[in-house]
């Protein structure tokens, strides 16, 4: 197959949703029809269980047990899908914004009682800011919930996105009868059973009378009715604007039962895009180039304390990828080889002698790799955009011991070269502050240091509400303003000014009174 066509039926993409709506669910449904897993069940281990947010030694053995699952890659029909994991729990969101970075689209997945939360608010801002394309999967209809049309309104309010519905419920809940198809003209009758697919039934448009006969006459009307007010209200679908991420087509259906499934995987087989170019600083790579590039947005570190080893997470960018080539790493200059290479397909994890665009590849590493590095075949090329977010929770690192200095710096700049955290050094006294979006990664900070590099660490509190990057075409402005703030200034790793506002108040004020200075809460801008 040549390269143009192992590109376009490469589908690369992530499933996002707030914890407990049902990503997990659907990931596992997805894995079975495409014969990746044969039960229910099986990706379960996944999961990063609510219970045990107090015990994060647990969270972590489990997040070493999802390396396997980090990427899934399954062949659907012609398709080679490639699903990427991202962590349930939002103390490690900020891997989450990076997977983003490496997918060409996503599925949001909504629970139809919950409507749209914080945390999907928050990754669908991630999509928007890359015009990523984003289908949606309303989830759990065999549970009572809100009015579909409610749930679209909500969708397009909270997410700041136009929806289009390409499928609609008949009633909910108990009620819940089944799906019309709105994107084939066909409906599926809903059987609650975990495994088994629903029944379709053979209707040639939506005044068929055996839509009346399979699902009443009431049901019937009401259908036609909300599909009447859907073509009133909703300008038909337009692929061109999904896949600039201008609209989202939504689905319903319930990932436990299985049911609407299999339609979201077939619509979005068709409509989402293959790899897509890639913006770098100097030019935009396409995928069906000859030259090999690709980035690492994802390092995952082994917990075993007595060896340091990790796996750096590449996605392909362009060209092929092939086992023991010569690979230059931008960063440092340097010619790697990769004996060992890893791809996944079926929830294994096998050696590969190449991979394509949209794929990704393990590496195993000891730490050469940072978050954000480029390799190539050869050009210097610098993939932009692995954004950071300002951090939710800040600290104060201290050294606890000592003698240990050299360890606890090395220690830190690993970490955070891994995106375990961001580091900002105040520009005022040096202090370093390690900011995170959970507690728990400053526990994990902690346990990592003393582990693996021998180092004791200690927090102090710091009481901070936001770090914004600051810039300003104004040189004058952004002197007089750095100047005023001079004890709230910090640098991020990049050596980039960063503002550490201390309340909302603060950062309000700063922004009335510096109109020309832009604060940015992400480090992309
Ligand atoms: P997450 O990865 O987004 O966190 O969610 P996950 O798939 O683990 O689903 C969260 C809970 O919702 C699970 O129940 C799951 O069984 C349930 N669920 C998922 N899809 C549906 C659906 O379509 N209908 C209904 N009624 N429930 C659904 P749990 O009790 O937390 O876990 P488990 O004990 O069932 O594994």
């Amino acid at each position: 197959m040549s390269l143009k066509d192992e590109i376009a039926r490469r589908r690369t993409f992530a499933i996002i949703s707030h914890p407990d709506a049902g990503k997990t669910t659907l990931t596992e449904k997805l894995l079975l029809f495409g014969g990746a897993i044969h039960v229910a069940g099986a990706v379960k281990s996944n999961k990063i269980k609510k219970t045990a947010t107090s015990d994060w030694m647990e969270i972590e053995k489990q997040r070493g047990i999802s390396v396997a699952t980090s990427v899934m890659g399954f062949n659907y029909g012609d398709y080679k899908i490639n699903i990427l994991d991202t962590p349930g729990h939002q103390d490690f969101a900020e891997d989450t914004y990076r997977t983003l970075t490496a997918v060409d689209s996503v599925i949001i997945v909504v629970d139809v009682a919950k409507g749209v939360e914080r945390q999907t608010r928050k990754l669908m801002e991630v999509c928007r800011m890359r015009n990523t394309p984003v289908i949606i999967f309303v989830n759990k209809l065999d549970r009572e919930g809100r009015d579909p049309f409610d749930i679209l309104d909500e969708l397009e309010s909270e997410l700041k996105i136009k929806v289009r519905p390409l499928s609609w419920p008949i009633n909910i809940g108990e009620k819940f009868k089944g799906v019309y198809n709105i994107f084939e003209h066909s409906l599926d009758l809903f059987t609650p059973d975990k495994q088994r697919v629903s029944e379709r039934v053979e209707i040639d448009s939506v005044d068929d009378p055996r839509i009346d006969e399979a699902v009443g006459e009431t049901d019937a009307s009401k259908l036609r009715e909300d599909l009447e007010l859907i073509e009133g209200v909703y300008p038909e679908f337009n692929v061109d604007e999904y896949l600039k991420g201008q609209v989202a087509p939504v689905f319903f259906g319930s990932a436990l039962n299985t049911f609407g499934v299999k339609e979201l995987l077939d619509c979005f087989v068709k409509i989402a895009p293959a790899p897509r170019p890639t913006q770098s600083e100097e030019r935009i790579i396409n995928p069906d180039e000859d030259g090999f590039s690709g980035f690492v947005f994802k390092i995952h570190a082994n917990m075993d304390p007595n060896h340091r080893s990790c796996i750096a997470f590449v996605k392909i960018c362009s060209g092929k990828f092939e086992r023991n080539a010569p690979y230059k790493q931008i960063r440092t200059g340097k010619t790697l080889k990769f004996a060992a290479p890893t791809a996944f397909m079926a929830q294994k994890k096998n050696v590969v002698d190449e991979a394509y665009p949209g794929d990704i590849v393990g590496i195993p590493d000891t730490g050469n790799f940072k978050i954000g590095d480029t390799l190539t075949s050869g050009e210097n090329l610098h993939f932009k955009g692995l954004p950071s977010f300002s951090p939710e929770m800040f600290k104060y690192i201290e050294n606890a011991d000592p003698m240990k200095s050299k360890q606890l710096d090395k220690g830190i700049q690993q970490l955070m070269d891994e995106g375990v955290a961001q580091l900002f050094t105040n520009q005022f006294n040096g202090r370093r502050i390690i900011g995170t979006v959970g507690q728990l990664q400053f526990e994990v900070i902690q346990y990592r240091l003393e582990h693996e590099y021998g180092a004791q660490c200690r927090w102090e509190p710091i009481s901070l509400y936001k770090a914004c990057w600051i810039e300003s075409d104004d040189a004058e402005a952004l002197a007089a303003f750095k100047k005023r703030k001079f004890q709230f200034m910090a640098t991020d790793r990049e050596g980039r000014d960063v503002f550490l506002a201390d309340s909302g108040y603060v950062l309000q004020m700063a922004q009335n009174d510096f109109p020309k200075i832009r604060f940015h809460f992400t480090s992309e801008f």
